[in-house]
């Protein structure tokens, strides 16, 4: 496995693997590697020739007061967990090598850029819009893979994706779970034992609440309960919201297939998971 930190170099190995007809896939991390990344890697080797992973705690998606300068950073750990995945690359630049000295674009997303988590968390979206283009443009990569569990991130990469017209394929994983469903973050690290228990009530309540709407009880009365329970079990209830998959448009009839989302506190940590919500299928299959 290489480790680079110079756009230079990136481009010169990247070159090289394309002359020789290799097709190459990303998996953009910030580290603090968990079995969700890695399971990104797989994906990526089941679709290119090369893989190249990056590591960068980007400080433009981290709003004042955020953990930027307490996110957990383990660059050698990470290396090696990256080697035994089968990574051919490490790219990781510092923050110069990233913003060099007059580094002057910023792009703002809208469509699924907006609610949710931007309401939280202002600037977030700008930073990760405009690293994840730079990533994209300094590997040239034909594939990235990003995880679902971040469902917003993804509709927002996916977007200025298409928007830029750039050549990168979006890939997806599906959100790897603990035994309890709590999805795995790296922010988990920062849960006491107790907020660790209680952590698992956000899936819990996703799964309960996904299949009463699936099963095609009335929306309000079921994200009004669910919201209550998520408010009591945890510090605080960010957002419970069912959207449009991809637009992330509110639903206000369970016609088609939607996203529920959901982001809640515990002290200061902040969860976030979402999971696929399908309406009740009517089948008259067997009806004389
Ligand atoms: O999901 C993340 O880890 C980050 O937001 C990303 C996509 C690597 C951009 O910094």
């Amino acid at each position: 496995m290489l480790t680079l930190r110079q756009v230079a170099r990136l481009r010169d190995t990247l070159d090289g693997w394309r002359a020789a007809g290799q097709t190459v896939a990303l998996v953009p991390t910030m580290g603090a590697l968990h079995a969700g990344h890695l399971s990104l890697v797989a994906i990526a080797r089941a679709h290119a020739d090369r893989v190249v992973a990056s590591l960068f705690v980007n400080p433009r998606q981290f709003a004042p007061g955020e953990d930027f300068a307490s996110y957990p950073r383990n660059e050698a750990g990470d290396a090696a967990a990256f080697e035994a995945a089968g990574i051919d690359l490490l790219w990781a630049p510092d923050t110069a090598a990233m913003y060099p000295p007059g580094f002057a674009l910023t792009l703002v997303p809208e469509g699924p850029a907006l609610g949710l988590e931007a309401d939280l968390r202002p600037g977030f979206f700008s930073g990760v819009a405009t690293v994840v283009a730079k990533l994209f443009t300094q590997t040239g990569a034909d594939i990235a893979v990003f995880g679902e569990k971040d469902w917003q991130q993804l509709q927002v990469i996916a977007r200025m994706t298409a928007d830029l017209d750039l050549r990168t394929r979006i890939l997806s994983g599906a959100t790897v779970r603990e035994a309890d469903g709590l999805a795995m973050s790296s922010r988990n690290a920062y849960l006491s034992p107790s907020q660790r228990e209680r952590a698992a009530a956000l899936h819990a309540t996703l799964a309960r609440a996904a299949a009463a709407l699936s099963a095609g009880e009335e929306m309000a009365g079921v994200l009004d309960r669910e919201r209550r329970h998520l408010a009591e079990v945890f510090d605080a209830l960010d957002y419970l919201e069912l959207r449009t998959p991809q637009a992330l448009l509110p639903v206000t009839r369970l016609t088609g297939p939607a996203r529920l989302l959901a982001a809640a506190r515990l002290g200061s940590t902040r969860l976030i998971d979402n999971l696929a919500v399908a309406p009740a299928t009517t089948s008259n299959e067997g009806t004389p």
